[in-house]
C-alpha cells in the first residue's frame, strides 16, 4: 500500500475555515474545504498526528474510496472491488454506518447492509475465509455516506469524537463543546503571555482550552484513537508523534489564565476538570459575579460563552445582566471582549456595537460572536 492517503477531517458548521487553518499548520496543503469536512493529502503519519492535534475538528477519517452509485448492484459491486484486507484483518470488526442525502439510494438500513454485504464477500475471498469473519479484533469503524448519488467510503480513525479529549469529568447544564471552546480561543489574537479571563467559566472548558492552547499542549495528548489498534498503521507512527507532542508542548510558558463563575459548584468542577487535564497550576479560579471584573493589568482578554436566557423565566434577569457587564467592561477600552450568545439583542444590552460578529452553532443553537476588540494602548 502506497503511503499516500486522502484524510477528511470533519468539523461542525461554521468551523471548518478554522479546521482547514489548523490542518495547513500542521503542514498538510492540498487542502479543500467543503461542508461539514476538510479534506487533504496526507501520509501515515498524519493520521496519528491529526488526531493527537486537531483541536477544532471533530474526527479524522481516512477516505477508502469514492463512486457513483444509483442502484443496490452498483453500490455492492463497486464496494466490494475496494481494496478492504488492506485495512481489515481477519478477524477485524467493522460495524457500517451509513448516511443519504439527496440520493436515489435513500434507505440507509438497506445501503448500509449492502455495503456490509460487499466488504465481507471481499475480506472472506482474500483472507481466504470458508465461512464465517468472526470480528473479535481492532475496531474498524466504516461510514458510507451517499450524496447526490456519489458514495464516499471511509474508515473512521479517531474513534471517540476528538472533542473527548480526557479531562472533562464534570459538567454543568450547558457545557461548550471543547472543540468549540479551542475554536472561540483562536478566533482572538491572544498570545499566552497575556491576561486572559472566562468570567462565565462553567465546567472550565474556555480556560482549559486556552491552557493547552498557550503551552501547545496537544489536545489528543491523553487519549487513544482508533487508529492505535491498527496493523497497518505501525506503532512507531505512534511514537513519533507522541514524542513530536513532547517536544513541541512548551511547559514553561508562564499563562495568565483565569476562570471565574456565579455558581461555587461550577468552580469545583472546573477545578477537578483543569487537574485532570494536568493543568492544576496553570489556571486560577474564584467564585465571583460576572459584573465584579476587576484587573490591574494594562489589557488582556475576556473570552466567555454567558447563559444565553432561553429558558423561561431567565431571559429578563440575563438581559439586566449583559447591561450590567457592558457598564463594568466600559471601565476596561484597552481589554479585548469576545461573547457568544444566542440573544440576538447583544449588542444593544451591552451597549456597544461589535468590532466584528461571526455565526457559530453551539449544538444546534444558532449564535453570535461578538468581538470588541480593545483600544490599543501607546
Ligand atoms: C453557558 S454556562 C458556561 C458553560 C461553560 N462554557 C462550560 O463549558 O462549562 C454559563 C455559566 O455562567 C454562570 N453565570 C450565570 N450568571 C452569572 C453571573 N452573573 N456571573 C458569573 N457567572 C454567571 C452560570 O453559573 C454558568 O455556569
Amino acid at each position: 500500500m502506497g503511503n499516500s492517503i486522502t484524510l477528511i477531517a470533519t468539523a461542525a458548521m461554521g468551523l471548518e475555515a478554522i479546521v482547514a487553518k489548523e490542518v495547513r499548520q500542521l503542514g498538510y496543503e492540498d487542502v479543500t474545504v467543503e461542508n461539514g469536512k476538510v479534506i487533504f493529502q496526507a501520509d501515515h503519519q498524519a493520521i496519528a498526528r491529526c488526531n493527537l492535534w486537531l483541536r477544532t475538528a471533530d474526527r479524522v477519517k481516512l477516505l477508502i474510496g469514492e463512486f457513483k452509485a444509483m442502484t443496490y448492484d452498483e453500490l455492492f459491486e463497486q464496494t466490494k472491488a475496494l481494496p478492504w484486507e488492506n485495512y481489515i484483518p481477519e478477524d477485524g470488526k467493522f460495524p457500517v454506518n451509513g448516511k443519504s442525502h439527496k440520493s436515489t439510494l435513500f434507505s440507509v438500513p438497506d445501503c448500509q447492509a449492502i455495503v456490509k454485504k460487499a466488504i465481507v464477500e471481499r475480506l472472506k475471498q482474500k483472507h481466504g475465509v470458508a465461512n464465517w469473519l468472526q470480528e473479535t479484533g481492532a475496531e474498524y469503524k466504516i461510514e458510507a455516506a451517499l450524496l447526490k448519488d456519489k458514495v464516499t467510503v471511509t474508515l473512521d480513525t479517531s474513534g471517540v469524537g476528538l472533542h473527548k479529549r480526557g479531562y472533562r469529568t464534570g459538567q454543568g447544564d450547558a457545557p461548550l463543546k471543547e472543540t468549540l471552546a479551542a475554536a472561540l480561543v483562536q478566533l482572538t489574537n491572544w498570545r499566552g503571555d497575556q491576561p486572559f479571563y472566562d468570567l462565565f467559566c462553567g465546567s472550565g472548558t474556555i480556560p482549559i482550552e486556552a491552557a493547552l492552547i498557550g503551552q501547545n499542549i496537544a489536545p489528543g495528548f491523553n487519549r487513544s484513537f482508533s487508529a492505535e489498534e491498527w496493523d497497518f498503521i505501525s506503532s512507531d507512527i505512534w511514537d513519533k508523534a507522541l514524542e513530536e507532542a513532547e517536544d513541541l508542548a512548551n511547559y514553561d510558558q508562564p499563562l495568565y489564565i483565569y476562570g471565574s463563575d456565579l455558581d461555587p459548584k461550577m468552580i469545583d468542577i472546573a477545578k477537578e476538570n483543569a487537574m485532570e487535564a494536568g493543568l492544576a497550576d496553570l489556571v486560577q479560579w474564584k467564585q465571583m459575579q460576572a459584573t465584579d471584573f476587576h484587573s490591574t493589568h494594562e489589557g488582556g482578554y475576556i473570552v466567555s460563552n454567558p447563559p444565553y436566557g432561553e429558558r423561561l423565566g431567565d431571559k429578563e434577569a440575563v438581559e439586566e445582566m449583559y447591561r450590567k457587564l457592558g457598564s463594568a467592561l466600559r471601565n476596561y477600552p484597552s481589554w479585548n471582549v469576545y461573547i457568544l450568545t444566542a440573544n440576538e439583542k447583544f449588542e444593544a444590552l451591552y451597549g456597544k456595537e461589535a468590532s466584528k460578529k461571526r455565526k457559530l452553532f453551539n449544538a444546534f443553537i444558532k449564535t453570535d460572536y461578538y468581538q470588541y476588540f480593545g483600544k490599543k494602548q501607546r
